[in-house]
């Protein structure tokens, strides 16, 4: 590989560092263009950027592979937990023994919410919907840990980091439950991560909710899967957050914002609906395919196509294999299941699709799943949050811990009307 990259602008020849990673990603270090040529670049939706280096999760989208600290998304599914995968990502290793133990306590004494956070979930209208109070309680958390103002001591980071992956569970469980004016179920301490997110969302005064191990371990998977994601829209908003020193809990809350539309992680609920849609009209899915890649339907395939992958979501093909033994195990089917299906072979067999690299994404199968376990489809968004706030959280470390770490602050190509002047009420044309 080169080391320097050439650019002839107006005729005069400038040098740029080229640098790559340790997959073999080449990029130009582009830091000192505008000083040197006094131009910037354009990149429309950031394909082309890379906004920072990072040692967390390794994608190579054309292969279809998924690393988190090295260690392939297949091997960890297979044999890893959440909130083992939470710890790799959050501190670079796979924990010890005696140091998962002390992340799990620090994850149990930290699961109850502060008993005033309570009234704020009494303000909210019924059927809001659980994204809306997920991040506007993760920000108002900010409110009664006042020590996490500032870039975090590292002993303050943990039990912020511990207390946000703890809470954010009982945040979701508690919105729920409001949202469908259901009394509010405390965590146990007993139980772990995933049953007791189950127990809090089910689990009635009167009956105790009992899940299946097939539910438990399919539910930890989705956790597991969505841990983290590189530079995706909500971890680049987290990073942009945290850039201006923002706090954890802020930081997270404006990640949790912009994981809510149906483009990032809101296509979850979004597929079903789609699906639903389908199933409500009749179609066997080939009206759908058609209308999908008409531009002017506004509709899309949703679940399917992604910015990185240009091949199957090593995700999607977990999540589907996953989807099938939890069908089996429990005895149980689902028309929409058929039609996901469906929808997937007439896809992958039709050329916009083929030509485009399209292929099911992390959230095609996601809900069919979540809908089996019994999650209403409003919360599907929640779930992944719940999911992507360990690699928030790494994110959000990586950043507070370089010691090189600039506010981020892109530039823009301003096309907007050149100088005009104030024209008073009076003089304007009516
Ligand atoms: N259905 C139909 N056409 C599509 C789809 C789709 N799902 N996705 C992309 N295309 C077309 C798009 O119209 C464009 O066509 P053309 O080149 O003729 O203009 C081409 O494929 C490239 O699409 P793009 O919008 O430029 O690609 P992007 O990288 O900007 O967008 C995406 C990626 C994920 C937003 C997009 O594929 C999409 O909208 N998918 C459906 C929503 C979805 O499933 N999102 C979840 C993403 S994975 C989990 C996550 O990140 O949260």
């Amino acid at each position: 590989m080169s080391n320097t990259a050439k650019f002839d602008l107006d005729g005069t020849v400038y040098e740029f560092p080229t640098l790559e990673g340790c997959e073999g990603e080449k990029a130009i270090d582009i830091s000192t263009l505008r000083s040197k040529t006094g131009y910037i670049t354009l990149d429309d939706g950031y394909g082309n950027t890379g906004s920072c280096s990072s040692a967390i999760t390794f994608i190579d989208g054309d292969k279809g592979i998924l690393r988190y600290r090295g260690i392939p998304i297949e091997e960890l599914a297979e044999k890893s937990t959440f909130i083992e995968v939470a710890y790799l990502l959050i501190y670079g290793h796979l924990p010890k023994r005696s140091e998962m133990r002390k992340f799990s306590d620090m994850l149990t004494e930290n699961q109850i919410l502060h008993e005033n956070m309570k009234h704020h979930f009494e303000g909210f209208p019924d059927h809001s919907h659980p994204m809306a109070m997920l991040s506007s309680m993760i920000n108002a958390s900010s409110c009664f840990y006042p020590g996490l103002m500032g870039p975090a001591s590292r002993d303050r980071f943990d039990k912020h980091a511990a207390r946000l992956i703890s809470q954010v569970r009982t945040i979701a469980a508690f919105s729920y439950r409001k949202s469908r004016g259901l009394p509010i179920t405390y965590p146990k301490p007993a139980y772990k991560y995933t049953p007791n997110f189950l127990h809090m969302m089910f689990s009635e005064p009167y009956a105790e909710y009992e899940p299946k191990v097939e539910v438990l371990r399919a539910l930890d998977l989705i956790f597991l899967l969505h841990a983290d994601h590189e530079q995706n829209c909500s971890t680049s908003t987290v990073r942009m957050v945290a850039s201006s020193q923002a706090n954890l809990f802020a930081s997270a809350a404006a990640g949790v914002c912009a994981l809510w539309g149906p483009l990032h992680g809101g296509a979850n609920q979004a597929v079903i609906e789609m699906l639903q849609e389908i199933h409500t009209s009749g179609d066997d899915g080939r009206r759908f395919i058609e209308e999908a890649k008409d531009k002017n339907s506004g509709k899309r395939l949703m679940g399917f196509g992604h910015r990185v992958y240009r091949n199957y979501d090593p995700r999607a093909k977990i999540i589907k294999g996953a989807c099938d033994a939890l069908f089996k195990a429990l005895k149980i089917s689902d028309p929409l299941l058929e039609i996901a299906q469906r929808l997937e072979d007439a896809a992958l067999h039709d050329s916009y699709f083929v030509e485009r690299k399209l292929y099911p994404n992390v959230d095609f199968y996601s809900g069919i799943i979540m809908r089996a376990i019994g999650i209403p489809t409003e919360m599907f968004t929640v779930l992944f949050a719940i999911g992507r706030m360990p690699g928030w959280i790494a994110n959000f470390k990586e950043i507070i811990e370089d010691p090189k770490s600039r506010i981020n602050r892109p530039r823009q190509v301003y096309v907007g009307p050149t100088l005009s002047h104030y024209v008073p009420m009076a003089e304007r044309e009516e």
